[in-house]
């Protein structure tokens, strides 16, 4: 096992004029589960293909251990990879797909039947070692990826979005048994995908890449508590961070009626950078509810009460809780927001619903630069 790191490795390819990968720079521990996620084509299998050895790295160094990598052939990198389709060769049992890479490496027989059938019974698969791929389930032949991948012990794991050919349900299973597994092994795994709910349900840390930049890389918690900037804080989340853009004002920004308190120093660093106003964002379920479900309010009354008066225009029950899909009025502009209320407290669709953001759940980030200045 070994640690790995991306030192300002650079991939330009031929013909193209920026970077696929920018100058990418990541520290991945030993045993450490990391997530590389981002939009299509942000430049995340080109990561990993460069630190697999598929990929001309054009800048910058990548290392395993202390080994420095940059430009040795895959064959000696001491890596595995599971990619999205599998790849089994369909003419061979699962038994044989499993051992071929130490087939070709020569191992005995005895031995490769030895680590083959440690690997099945890992995962399950010990009934269907005589099988051929074609008589499997898309999440067996997952399993069996993965089993040939572990039976060759390599330092490193990388996998390119390996669930993405399975329906939704056997997705958050296969996402938990990955992860157990990679946990219970200890082999340091560098896995790609575009979903963020699996990055940070999988991942002991997750990066974010853009265009090809590293945007942020942290833990699941401090990725969702503090997010580093305007994109990650609308890409990571799901209903995404609400988002509006308001004027400073003294000693804070005024979120509807509320006025969410900033630090001078964030301010003064904001005016600094040229902005009069800053985005605001507060996530679906950081929203307080002041006035029940409005319900019984005349109109009047209800926009004479604190808060910030959402229209709500579609609810999405979900058992239990739901999602208000409504606008406001916000900094002289109509808004769309969404907010989370309880499974019990659905508002009817059309009335009002009075909320303010709960203090010290609010995220503010530069309108130029897209920092966070909270
Ligand atoms: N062989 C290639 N030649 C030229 N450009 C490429 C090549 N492969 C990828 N690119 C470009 O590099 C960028 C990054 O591609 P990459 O495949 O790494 O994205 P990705 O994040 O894996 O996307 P997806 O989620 O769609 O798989 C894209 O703009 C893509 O068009
Ligand atoms: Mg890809």
């Amino acid at each position: 096992m070994a640690s790995v790191t991306y030192d300002k490795a650079t991939r330009i390819y031929p013909g193209g004029e920026k970077p696929a990968v920018d100058a990418l720079d990541i520290e991945i521990a030993d045993g450490e589960f990391l997530v590389l996620v981002g939009p299509s084509g942000c430049g995340k299998s080109t990561s990993l293909r460069m630190l697999a050895g598929l990929e001309d790295v054009n800048g910058g160094a990548i290392r395993i251990g202390d080994r420095d990598v940059t430009h040795l052939p895959p064959k000696d990198r001491d890596i595995a990879m599971v990619f999205q389709n599998y790849a089994l060769y369909p003419h061979m049992t699962v038994a044989q797909n499993m051992g071929f890479a130490l087939k070709i490496a020569g191992v005995n027989k005895t031995d490769i039947r030895t680590k083959v059938e440690e690997a099945a019974k890992i995962l399950d698969l010990t009934e269907y070692l005589d099988r051929k791929p074609k008589a499997l389930s898309g999440g067996q032949r997952q399993r069996v990826a993965m089993g040939r991948a572990i039976v060759r012990e390599p330092q490193v794991f990388l996998m390119d979005e390996p669930l993405s050919n399975l329906d939704a349900k056997l997705r958050v299973q296969t996402r938990t048994q990955i992860a157990s597994l990679q946990r219970r092994l200890g082999v340091t795994t560098v896995y790609v995908t575009h979903d963020q709910v699996e990055a940070l349900t999988m991942g002991d840390r997750v990066a974010v890449l853009k265009d090809g930049i590293l945007q942020q890389v942290d833990s699941p918690r401090n990725m969702y508590d503090k997010p580093a900037n305007l994109f990650v804080a609308g890409f990571i989340g799901s209903p995404a961070m609400n988002l509006v853009e308001v004027p400073i004002t003294d000693g804070g920004v005024k979120f509807g009626n509320s006025v969410v308190p900033v630090e001078r120093a964030a301010l003064a660093e904001a005016q600094k950078q040229g902005d009069t106003r800053v985005v605001v964002g507060c996530r679906p379920e950081h929203f307080d509810v002041v006035n029940g479900n409005g319900g019984g309010l005349e109109k009047a009354d209800a926009d004479k009460e604190a808060g910030l008066a959402v229209t709500v225009n579609v609810v999405e029950e979900l058992g239990a809780d739901g999602y208000v899909y409504g606008t406001a009025e916000v900094g002289g502009e109509t808004k769309d927001l969404v907010i989370r209320v309880g499974g019990r407290e659905i508002p009817e669709k059309g009335s009002k619903l009075h909320v303010v953001p709960r203090p010290g759940e609010t995220h503010v980030f530069a309108v130029s630069s897209g920092a966070r200045l909270t």
